[in-house]
Protein backbone atom coordinates (compact mmCIF):
# COMPACT_ATOMS: atom_id res chain seq x y z
CA UNK A 1 0.00 0.00 0.00
CA UNK A 2 1.39 3.16 -0.71
CA UNK A 3 0.03 7.04 -0.57
CA UNK A 4 -0.82 8.94 2.81
CA UNK A 5 -2.89 6.10 4.96
CA UNK A 6 -4.49 8.81 7.50
CA UNK A 7 -7.79 9.85 7.13
CA UNK A 8 -10.47 12.03 9.39
CA UNK A 9 -11.64 9.52 12.06
CA UNK A 10 -14.51 12.08 12.87
CA UNK A 11 -17.97 10.27 12.72
CA UNK A 12 -20.65 11.68 10.70
CA UNK A 13 -23.57 12.03 12.16
CA UNK A 14 -26.74 11.09 9.60
CA UNK A 15 -30.20 10.82 9.83
CA UNK A 16 -31.53 7.57 7.91
CA UNK A 17 -34.24 6.60 5.42
CA UNK A 18 -34.44 2.91 5.90
CA UNK A 19 -33.33 2.29 9.01
CA UNK A 20 -36.67 1.00 11.51
CA UNK A 21 -35.80 3.82 13.31
CA UNK A 22 -35.62 6.53 10.37
CA UNK A 23 -35.02 9.78 12.78
CA UNK A 24 -32.05 8.68 14.94
CA UNK A 25 -28.70 10.06 13.90
CA UNK A 26 -26.30 7.05 13.35
CA UNK A 27 -22.71 7.05 13.81
CA UNK A 28 -20.73 6.09 10.65
CA UNK A 29 -18.92 3.15 10.98
CA UNK A 30 -15.19 2.38 11.28
CA UNK A 31 -13.86 -0.06 9.09
CA UNK A 32 -10.96 -0.09 11.12
CA UNK A 33 -12.44 -1.39 13.68
CA UNK A 34 -13.39 -4.79 11.98
CA UNK A 35 -10.45 -5.26 9.95
CA UNK A 36 -9.39 -8.04 11.81
CA UNK A 37 -13.39 -10.14 12.44
CA UNK A 38 -14.84 -8.85 9.04
CA UNK A 39 -14.59 -12.66 7.46
CA UNK A 40 -15.63 -13.96 10.36
CA UNK A 41 -18.80 -11.46 10.97
CA UNK A 42 -19.74 -11.37 7.58
CA UNK A 43 -20.05 -15.29 7.95
CA UNK A 44 -22.02 -15.12 11.23
CA UNK A 45 -24.55 -12.81 9.33
CA UNK A 46 -24.87 -14.73 6.20
CA UNK A 47 -24.64 -17.65 7.24
CA UNK A 48 -28.60 -18.22 7.08
CA UNK A 49 -28.02 -18.04 2.49
CA UNK A 50 -25.09 -19.61 2.49
CA UNK A 51 -22.11 -21.53 4.53
CA UNK A 52 -19.25 -20.49 2.49
CA UNK A 53 -18.92 -16.29 2.66
CA UNK A 54 -16.54 -16.56 -0.30
CA UNK A 55 -20.14 -17.20 -2.67
CA UNK A 56 -20.91 -13.58 -2.92
CA UNK A 57 -17.31 -12.25 -4.40
CA UNK A 58 -16.97 -15.24 -6.29
CA UNK A 59 -20.88 -14.80 -7.23
CA UNK A 60 -20.79 -11.24 -8.60
CA UNK A 61 -17.23 -11.50 -10.28
CA UNK A 62 -18.80 -13.91 -12.63
CA UNK A 63 -21.79 -11.82 -13.36
CA UNK A 64 -19.68 -8.95 -14.31
CA UNK A 65 -17.01 -11.26 -16.37
CA UNK A 66 -19.79 -12.78 -18.20
CA UNK A 67 -21.37 -9.85 -18.69
CA UNK A 68 -18.23 -7.66 -20.15
CA UNK A 69 -16.83 -8.28 -23.53
CA UNK A 70 -14.59 -5.59 -24.04
CA UNK A 71 -10.93 -5.41 -23.81
CA UNK A 72 -10.43 -4.61 -19.78
CA UNK A 73 -6.97 -3.05 -18.94
CA UNK A 74 -7.63 -1.42 -15.82
CA UNK A 75 -10.02 -2.51 -12.68
CA UNK A 76 -10.71 -0.28 -9.59
CA UNK A 77 -12.55 -1.50 -6.64
CA UNK A 78 -13.18 1.29 -4.94
CA UNK A 79 -14.54 0.29 -1.33
CA UNK A 80 -12.07 -2.82 -1.51
CA UNK A 81 -12.37 -3.16 2.24
CA UNK A 82 -10.37 -6.20 3.35
CA UNK A 83 -10.12 -7.37 -0.66
CA UNK A 84 -12.37 -10.27 -0.55
CA UNK A 85 -13.37 -9.71 -3.95
CA UNK A 86 -9.75 -8.58 -5.21
CA UNK A 87 -7.80 -12.41 -5.92
CA UNK A 88 -11.67 -13.22 -7.99
CA UNK A 89 -10.98 -9.87 -10.14
CA UNK A 90 -7.47 -10.56 -10.76
CA UNK A 91 -8.54 -14.46 -11.96
CA UNK A 92 -11.39 -13.11 -14.29
CA UNK A 93 -9.05 -10.20 -15.70
CA UNK A 94 -5.87 -11.55 -15.62
CA UNK A 95 -4.08 -9.17 -17.77
CA UNK A 96 -5.77 -6.67 -16.36
CA UNK A 97 -4.17 -4.10 -13.28
CA UNK A 98 -5.97 -4.62 -10.48
CA UNK A 99 -6.21 -1.59 -7.90
CA UNK A 100 -8.22 -1.45 -4.49
CA UNK A 101 -9.27 1.40 -2.77
CA UNK A 102 -11.23 2.28 0.77
CA UNK A 103 -11.03 4.64 3.81
CA UNK A 104 -10.07 1.91 5.89
CA UNK A 105 -6.42 2.03 6.20
CA UNK A 106 -6.51 -0.54 8.35
CA UNK A 107 -8.33 -2.84 6.03
CA UNK A 108 -6.15 -2.29 2.97
CA UNK A 109 -3.26 -3.99 4.86
CA UNK A 110 -5.25 -6.97 5.27
CA UNK A 111 -5.76 -6.65 1.79
CA UNK A 112 -2.57 -6.35 0.52
CA UNK A 113 -1.14 -8.40 2.24
CA UNK A 114 -3.83 -11.38 1.05
CA UNK A 115 -3.02 -10.08 -2.56
CA UNK A 116 0.27 -9.04 -3.71
CA UNK A 117 0.32 -8.50 -6.88
CA UNK A 118 -2.43 -5.56 -6.46
CA UNK A 119 -2.32 -2.17 -5.63
CA UNK A 120 -3.85 -0.59 -3.04
CA UNK A 121 -4.42 3.26 -1.89
CA UNK A 122 -6.42 5.12 0.80
CA UNK A 123 -9.35 7.05 -0.32
CA UNK A 124 -8.83 10.75 0.00
CA UNK A 125 -9.39 13.60 -1.79
CA UNK A 126 -7.37 14.38 -4.51
CA UNK A 127 -6.22 11.45 -5.28
CA UNK A 128 -5.39 10.54 -8.71
CA UNK A 129 -5.20 6.63 -10.19
CA UNK A 130 -5.52 7.72 -13.88
CA UNK A 131 -8.61 5.80 -15.85
CA UNK A 132 -10.47 2.54 -15.15
CA UNK A 133 -12.21 0.28 -17.82
CA UNK A 134 -14.70 -1.10 -14.92
CA UNK A 135 -14.82 0.50 -11.42
CA UNK A 136 -16.37 -2.19 -9.10
CA UNK A 137 -18.42 -1.32 -6.15
CA UNK A 138 -20.08 -3.52 -3.89
CA UNK A 139 -21.98 -2.92 -0.42
CA UNK A 140 -20.24 0.68 -0.15
CA UNK A 141 -23.11 3.06 -0.93
CA UNK A 142 -25.37 2.01 1.99
CA UNK A 143 -22.07 2.91 4.36
CA UNK A 144 -21.81 6.62 2.27
CA UNK A 145 -23.94 9.05 4.04
CA UNK A 146 -26.80 10.05 1.96
CA UNK A 147 -25.56 13.52 1.76
CA UNK A 148 -22.46 12.68 0.66
CA UNK A 149 -23.09 10.10 -2.54
CA UNK A 150 -23.77 12.24 -4.99
CA UNK A 151 -19.56 13.77 -4.79
CA UNK A 152 -18.59 9.61 -4.41
CA UNK A 153 -20.40 9.37 -7.72
CA UNK A 154 -18.66 12.63 -9.17
CA UNK A 155 -15.24 11.30 -7.66
CA UNK A 156 -15.58 7.61 -9.80
CA UNK A 157 -17.35 8.96 -12.98
CA UNK A 158 -14.23 11.16 -13.00
CA UNK A 159 -11.86 7.81 -12.92
CA UNK A 160 -13.44 6.09 -15.64
CA UNK A 161 -12.19 5.24 -18.75
CA UNK A 162 -13.48 5.83 -22.10
CA UNK A 163 -16.20 3.14 -22.60
CA UNK A 164 -15.66 2.07 -19.43
CA UNK A 165 -18.20 0.84 -16.89
CA UNK A 166 -19.34 1.67 -13.20
CA UNK A 167 -20.88 -1.88 -11.63
CA UNK A 168 -22.29 -1.32 -8.47
CA UNK A 169 -24.28 -4.35 -6.20
CA UNK A 170 -26.00 -3.00 -3.61
CA UNK A 171 -28.10 -4.70 -1.10
CA UNK A 172 -32.28 -5.03 -2.20
CA UNK A 173 -34.00 -3.16 0.34
CA UNK A 174 -36.84 -4.84 -0.80
CA UNK A 175 -36.13 -8.40 0.37
CA UNK A 176 -37.29 -8.92 3.91
CA UNK A 177 -34.40 -11.94 4.09
CA UNK A 178 -31.61 -8.99 3.55
CA UNK A 179 -33.00 -6.55 5.69
CA UNK A 180 -32.74 -8.80 8.80
CA UNK A 181 -29.43 -10.18 7.48
CA UNK A 182 -28.17 -6.09 7.81
CA UNK A 183 -29.76 -5.51 10.89
CA UNK A 184 -28.05 -8.09 12.68
CA UNK A 185 -24.57 -7.77 11.60
CA UNK A 186 -22.64 -5.24 13.72
CA UNK A 187 -20.84 -3.17 10.77
CA UNK A 188 -23.99 -2.30 9.35
CA UNK A 189 -25.08 -0.39 11.92
CA UNK A 190 -24.53 2.76 9.86
CA UNK A 191 -26.10 0.81 7.21
CA UNK A 192 -28.82 3.04 4.89
CA UNK A 193 -30.28 1.08 2.16
CA UNK A 194 -31.09 2.38 -1.00
CA UNK A 195 -33.55 1.35 -3.54
CA UNK A 196 -32.06 1.05 -7.46
CA UNK A 197 -34.06 4.35 -8.33
CA UNK A 198 -31.73 6.12 -5.81
CA UNK A 199 -28.41 5.13 -7.82
CA UNK A 200 -29.97 5.69 -11.45
CA UNK A 201 -30.42 8.93 -10.02
CA UNK A 202 -26.79 9.23 -8.99
CA UNK A 203 -25.21 8.22 -12.35
CA UNK A 204 -27.91 10.89 -13.87
CA UNK A 205 -26.27 13.41 -11.78
CA UNK A 206 -22.95 12.22 -12.91
CA UNK A 207 -23.80 12.48 -16.46
CA UNK A 208 -23.37 8.88 -16.49
CA UNK A 209 -26.25 6.19 -18.80
CA UNK A 210 -27.37 3.37 -17.06
CA UNK A 211 -26.56 0.67 -18.88
CA UNK A 212 -27.80 -2.63 -16.66
CA UNK A 213 -30.44 -2.93 -14.06
CA UNK A 214 -30.69 -6.55 -12.47
CA UNK A 215 -31.57 -8.07 -9.05
CA UNK A 216 -29.10 -10.82 -8.15
CA UNK A 217 -28.82 -13.30 -5.67
CA UNK A 218 -31.68 -15.27 -5.42
CA UNK A 219 -31.01 -18.97 -5.55
CA UNK A 220 -28.91 -19.83 -2.06
CA UNK A 221 -26.14 -21.86 -3.20
CA UNK A 222 -27.67 -24.88 -1.38
CA UNK A 223 -29.92 -24.94 -4.34
CA UNK A 224 -27.65 -24.46 -6.82
CA UNK A 225 -29.62 -26.58 -9.51
CA UNK A 226 -31.89 -22.83 -9.80
CA UNK A 227 -29.40 -21.43 -10.56
CA UNK A 228 -29.88 -20.85 -14.31
CA UNK A 229 -33.24 -19.91 -13.17
CA UNK A 230 -31.47 -16.28 -12.31
CA UNK A 231 -31.17 -15.11 -15.60
CA UNK A 232 -34.75 -15.02 -16.24
CA UNK A 233 -35.63 -13.21 -12.59
CA UNK A 234 -33.85 -10.39 -13.17
CA UNK A 235 -36.29 -8.21 -13.02
CA UNK A 236 -37.94 -9.68 -9.98
CA UNK A 237 -37.45 -7.36 -7.07
CA UNK A 238 -37.02 -10.17 -4.81
CA UNK A 239 -33.02 -10.67 -4.84
CA UNK A 240 -31.09 -10.31 -2.30
CA UNK A 241 -29.01 -7.98 -4.09
CA UNK A 242 -29.14 -5.66 -6.96
CA UNK A 243 -26.47 -5.08 -9.64
CA UNK A 244 -26.35 -1.37 -11.51
CA UNK A 245 -23.72 -0.82 -14.37
CA UNK A 246 -22.90 2.80 -16.41
CA UNK A 247 -21.39 4.87 -18.63
CA UNK A 248 -20.53 7.70 -19.91
CA UNK A 249 -23.26 9.10 -21.54
CA UNK A 250 -23.02 9.38 -25.62
C1 LIG B 1 -19.33 -3.86 3.77
S1 LIG B 1 -17.69 -3.39 3.37
C2 LIG B 1 -17.54 -4.07 1.72
C3 LIG B 1 -16.11 -4.36 1.36
C4 LIG B 1 -15.92 -5.01 -0.02
N1 LIG B 1 -16.43 -4.16 -1.07
C5 LIG B 1 -16.57 -6.36 -0.08
O1 LIG B 1 -17.47 -6.59 -0.92
O2 LIG B 1 -16.14 -7.24 0.68
C6 LIG B 1 -17.86 -1.66 3.02
C7 LIG B 1 -16.53 -0.97 2.77
O3 LIG B 1 -16.80 0.35 2.29
C8 LIG B 1 -15.81 1.20 2.82
N2 LIG B 1 -16.28 2.59 2.72
C9 LIG B 1 -17.24 3.21 3.45
N3 LIG B 1 -17.37 4.50 3.05
C10 LIG B 1 -16.49 4.67 2.03
C11 LIG B 1 -16.16 5.78 1.19
N4 LIG B 1 -16.78 6.97 1.32
N5 LIG B 1 -15.22 5.61 0.25
C12 LIG B 1 -14.58 4.42 0.11
N6 LIG B 1 -14.86 3.34 0.88
C13 LIG B 1 -15.80 3.47 1.82
C14 LIG B 1 -15.62 0.72 4.23
O4 LIG B 1 -14.42 1.18 4.83
C15 LIG B 1 -15.68 -0.80 4.02
O5 LIG B 1 -14.40 -1.34 3.81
Amino acid sequence: MSGNESRAKAPTAHSTTSREDAHAPVEKIDFDDYSADYDALLRESTKLYADDSEYFARYKVDLIRNAIRRPIARVLEYGCGTGRNIAYLQAAFPDAEIVGTDVSAASLRVAAEANPRALFEVEREGLDLGAFDIIFVASVFHHIPPVERPAVMATLAGRLAHGGSIDIFEHNPFNPVTRRIVSSCPFDADAVLLKPAELRALFRGAGLDLQRQSYCLFVPPKLSWLLPLEKHLGWLPLGGQYWVSAGQAR
